[in-house]
């Protein structure tokens, strides 16, 4: 043995050195929150697939962004779920300055002010009546470039309703720059940019598709990556990187945490990585069989998310997590 003194145990032996040596830690600034506001309802709804997690009105949602705010969380990542009278081909309701999802930004741009990061889903899905993340072409199949000048447009409306971070989500190549410009364009200098670069089409985003009422028949395997693809992912964050991403992320988490590590490696920019739907209900279908200790798992899984690499943590418990934690 070449260390035959080593005890590792001796570091363990107490709380306060265990403390002391922690290499990771978590803290509230660290956690995203992500927040559903639909339109055309009167009290918050709840998503039967995420307990503790509702589609809010513009009301609640003020409310509870004020309270997430409040208990510290990094940021507020906000989706906009429009009535279906309202989707259509193109999802022009997204860019609709008076869109649910604008309306959402502006309210909470006036209340909250620099006090949190205000970011918005910057994607089609949710506003498509056919539910794809963009433009279907005559032949059915997602029309790429289209696709990102109705992403172009969606940006800048979301800037101008106060976002500062816009979230581009749909995994069109080319994305990130082509926003850019068109932020840039549009006098949005200073809205950053963070890239889901490598996100990949998965069975885990389940309860997301009841959370924004999406219409989605099918799947999203010609956009979004195939979950066993590791290079492709670094090949992603790079072209990202290369388009001016600010930060960049990785999606799902926990099934993902090699590619956070291996961005985290490679990345001059801040790596985030979403703890997505899938995640949260295991987690919270277990605790509520009393099968796992809920806000244990919840905090362990957070813990070693950041300790694979990620700067920042979007997870539908970081308002939770961050009263926990304080
Ligand atoms: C697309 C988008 C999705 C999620 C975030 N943005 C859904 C998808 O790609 O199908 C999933 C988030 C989650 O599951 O928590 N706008």
């Amino acid at each position: 043995m070449a260390f035959p003194r080593q005890r590792p145990r001796r570091l363990r032996s107490t709380p306060a050195l265990r403390r002391l040596v922690a290499q990771t830690s978590l803290e509230p600034r660290h956690l995203v929150l992500p927040m559903f506001v639909a339109d055309g309802i009167a009290e918050p709804r709840l998503i039967a697939s995420m307990p503790g997690v509702v589609q809010h009105t513009r009301d609640s949602l003020r409310v509870a962004a004020a309270a997430a705010v409040e208990a510290g969380v990094g940021g507020l990542m906000l989706f906009g779920v429009p009535r279906e009278q309202d989707k259509d081909a193109s999802g022009s309701c997204g860019l609709d300055p008076d869109g649910i999802l604008n309306v959402a930004l502006g309210d909470l741009a006036a209340d909250l002010g620099d006090a949190t990061v205000l970011m918005a889903d910057t994607c089609l899905d949710e506003f498509t009546d056919h539910g794809h993340c963009g433009i279907v072409d005559s032949a059915g199949r997602v029309d790429n470039d289209a696709t990102n000048e109705q992403y172009v447009k969606l940006a800048v409306a979301q800037a101008h309703s106060g976002a500062a971070v816009v979230g581009p989500s749909g995994m069109m190549d080319g994305q990130v720059a082509a926003i850019r410009d068109g932020l840039d364009d549009a006098g949005y200098p200073d809205v950053a940019i963070l890239a889901y670069a490598a996100k990949f089409a998965s069975s885990f985003y389940g309860p997301f598709r009841e959370a924004v009422g999406s219409s989605l028949l099918g799947d999203r395997r010609t956009y979004q990556q195939d979950g066993g693809n590791a290079r492709e992912a670094l090949r992603e964050i790079t072209l990202d990187l290369e388009e001016g991403a600010d930060i960049v992320m990785v999606k799902p988490a926990m099934a993902y945490l090699d590619i956070v590590a291996a961005a985290a490696e490679i990345s001059p920019v801040p790596v985030a990585a979403y703890q997505v739907s899938g995640e949260y209900a295991m987690i919270t279908a277990a605790a509520a069989n009393g099968w796992v200790d809920g806000r244990a798992a919840a905090l362990e899984s957070l813990t070693c998310i950041r300790r694979a690499g990620a700067d920042i943590v979007l997870t539908y418990w970081a308002a939770d997590a961050a009263r926990w934690l304080s």
